[in-house]
């Protein structure tokens, strides 16, 4: 039938795809490369092990770093609204890279509208 759990619908491969299409647009971005690691393996790992549980796969983030607390996780850097943006246009980028489409993609990518903009921690004048 229908699967009902996202990460099912997506599937473990694409999904990491879609991290790693995502990280590769995030080192090249001039907005977001300078707040993150030069070695983004373990920032993409960390995030397929979240965006897992996020989409009702295994609690894997969960199970080896805590919960979540991702506002506090991302105390240590300036999200600015601009940023906000720029980390959801590599997202979509990477949404269409590797083919996501349709209510699927329409869905996520509004959650993660409003998981970004929750980030937002300082003003765009502060950057
Ligand atoms: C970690 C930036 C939004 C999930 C990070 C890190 C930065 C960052 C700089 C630290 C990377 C590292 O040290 O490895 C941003 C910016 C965002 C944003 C600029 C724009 C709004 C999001 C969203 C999600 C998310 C929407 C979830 C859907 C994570 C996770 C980590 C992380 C899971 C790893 C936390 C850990 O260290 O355990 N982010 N982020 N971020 N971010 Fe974001």
């Amino acid at each position: 039938g229908k699967p009902i759990i996202p990460y099912e619908e997506i599937g473990a491969e694409t999904l990491s795809q879609l991290v790693d299409a995502f990280y590769a647009r995030v080192a090249a971005h001039p907005k977001l490369q300078p707040i993150f690691p030069d070695d983004l393996s373990e920032t993409a790992r960390k995030q397929k092990q979240f965006l897992t549980q996020y989409l009702g796969g295994p609690n894997l983030y969960s199970e080896e770093h805590g919960h979540p607390r991702l506002k506090a996780r991302h105390n240590p850097f300036a999200i600015t609204p601009a940023r906000a943006q720029a980390w959801l246009e590599c997202m979509s980028e990477a949404m269409d890279e590797v083919g996501l489409s349709g209510k699927f993609r329409e869905t996520l990518y509004n959650r993660l509208v409003l998981t970004a903009h929750h980030m937002i921690n300082e003003s765009d004048s502060e950057e």
